[in-house]
């Protein structure tokens, strides 16, 4: 099982473990975290924007030309950053072990 840090908008930091979930936008929703997840994962809707910390991002695999493009329109709603990820784009699999991720705000 792999495990990662999840601090919510309040600022409270948990423990997240995704068990059954294919990708993390799927299981931050699985343990009610406020990530709308609206289109699904079709990388259209923005709602599932997360902020990885800087020391974790090189473990990740690089954003695909879709999620640069809707980083790029959430740009104008909200602070998107070097460490901005959609989680639906993000697989459960060992890249997450002991990462830690912000939620962005709504856009
Ligand atoms: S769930 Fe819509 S962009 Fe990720």
């Amino acid at each position: 099982m792999i495990t990662l840090t999840v601090t919510d908008r309040a600022g409270t930091s948990s423990t997240l473990a995704p068990v059954a979930d294919k990708t993390l936008m799927e299981a931050l929703r699985s343990a009610g975290h406020d990530v709308a997840g609206t289109c699904g994962g079709a990388c259209s809707c923005g709602t599932c924007h997360v902020y990885v910390a800087a020391a974790d991002l090189a473990r990740l695999a690089p954003a695909g030309a879709d999620e640069r493009d809707m980083l790029e329109a959430l740009a104008d709603v909200v602070p998107v950053t070097a460490g901005s990820r959609l989680a639906c784009q993000l697989p459960v699999d060992a890249t997450l072990a002991g990462i830690s991720i912000e939620i962005a705000p709504q856009p």
